[in-house]
């Protein structure tokens, strides 16, 4: 790709203004749902998100990532992103309704599992005769939908998802933050870093940029036919961030039409995988199998906690005497990524400082804007889903011919 090419692409992003590069910036609605979430959160035991595709994945991953390592866990956090009757009755057995908020998140307001979710739960909250109000808060867009409608003839406390931003790029909106802040994350710094990304973004060479490094490498090697995009971080603590990635990637890039409304049918496929722990599973396929993927390694420099491999008395495993678990890990990952050079397979290392809200709204932001590069690569709209929304349709159609 030529430079002109990547500085004219570079522009036409930025002036888009697009919807999740903005979200940063948003100083006052952060003031805002802290101030509710303070007078609010001693009222309750268990947050729970109803939620699914973009409404879910961003909120999960953060909890993943900071709220499962922290030392006091004073709340339970859970995501209901599934209709399964097993799983929404086994979770329904857990929960003390009477400490429990749903935040109910759709940008569309009707999706019909989060819908037919909510009044799952309403119907139980009112059995109870428990106020709706004090049970239900509604993440959504700020017009139109089922949900905004009813919070307002209810009464019930609702958020807005800025018209703009859809669901898959939504994590540093109000469906991210509120369930961060419920779960005491520094907001502000997550944003921070996501606003330096794109100050950087805006401000430097394309060259420089991971962003642009990645989109050009996901485009280039697709023409040789690399087209699955391997997420490999190496630390257990993003290994849902692949889930996030993976939602991102395939309903952004996976279309049919161009913006000329040409038929392309591309799409770039994702595939999760972390490190070391599938080095034992999949790492066999990454090296030896075709060479039809890129392997995008997460590194992490700095881990929170020290810990070392005892003295071991047994000579056959000496060498892993007195060793960090960070050196064993980071050397194994040396490891693994030699051997894929070796054996020709095209990889790339994002690499971050630390495991911090900073350096985590840095890497989301990265991310969200090596897709829309690609959606310039690739001449499509990466911010709809057609395919998507079809079977929303289809699935009431279904539903009312039953
Ligand atoms: O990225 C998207 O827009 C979609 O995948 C949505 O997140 C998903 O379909 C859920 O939609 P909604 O948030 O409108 O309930």
């Amino acid at each position: 790709m030529q430079d002109s090419q990547l500085h004219q692409i570079q522009k036409q992003i930025i002036n888009s203004n697009y919807g999740f590069s903005q979200l940063p910036l948003d100083k006052d609605n952060l003031e805002n749902i802290q101030n509710i979430i303070n007078q609010n959160k001693d009222k309750y035991e268990t947050i729970v998100i109803l939620g699914i595709g973009g409404s879910a994945l961003g909120p999960r991953c953060l909890q993943d990532i900071f709220y499962n390592y922290k030392v006091e866990k004073p709340k339970r956090f859970i995501v209901l992103d599934n209709i399964d009757p097993d799983y929404l009755t086994s979770w329904s057995r857990e929960l003390n309704l009477e400490k429990t908020l749903f935040l109910v998140i759709s940008k569309s307001g009707g999706t019909p599992e989060t819908i037919a979710q909510f009044w799952y739960f309403h119907s139980k909250i009112t059995k109870l005769q428990l106020e709706i109000q004090n049970h239900f808060w509604f993440i959504t867009d700020p017009v139109v939908g089922f949900l905004r409608k009813f919070a307002s003839e209810n009464k019930i406390t609702v958020f807005d998802i800025p018209q703009n931003v859809g669901g898959r790029f939504s994590i540093l909106s109000n469906v991210g933050l509120i369930f961060s802040l419920f779960m005491e994350l520094d907001c502000e710094k997550l944003l921070a870093g996501a606003a330096s990304c794109y100050n950087n973004f805006c401000n430097n060479n394309p060259e420089n940029l991971t962003s642009f490094k990645l989109a050009n490498l996901q485009s280039q090697e697709s023409k040789q036919g690399k087209n699955i995009t391997v997420m490999m971080p190496y630390t257990h603590r993003l290994k849902l961030l692949g889930d996030w990635y993976t939602q991102l990637l395939s309903e952004s890039i996976g279309k049919k039409l161009n913006r000329d409304n040409q038929v392309v049918n591309v799409g770039l496929t994702p595939h999760g995988a972390i490190g070391v722990s599938d080095q034992h599973s999949q790492l066999q396929l990454f090296v030896e199998g075709p060479k039809d993927k890129i392997i995008v390694f997460i590194k992490v420099n700095k881990f929170d906690n020290k810990i070392t491999i005892p003295q071991i008395p047994n000579p056959e495993h000496e060498y892993l005497s007195g060793v960090s678990f960070k050196k064993l890990l980071e050397s194994e990952f040396l490891a693994t990524r030699e051997s894929l050079n070796e054996a020709g397979q095209s990889n790339i290392t994002l690499e971050l400082d630390e495991i911090s809200e900073f350096s985590i709204g840095y890497l989301l932001m990265d991310l969200m804007l090596s897709i829309a590069i690609l959606g310039e690569l690739y001449n499509i709209n990466c911010f709809d889903q057609p395919g998507v929304e079809r079977s929303k349709i289809l699935t009431k159609e279904f539903l009312k011919k039953s």
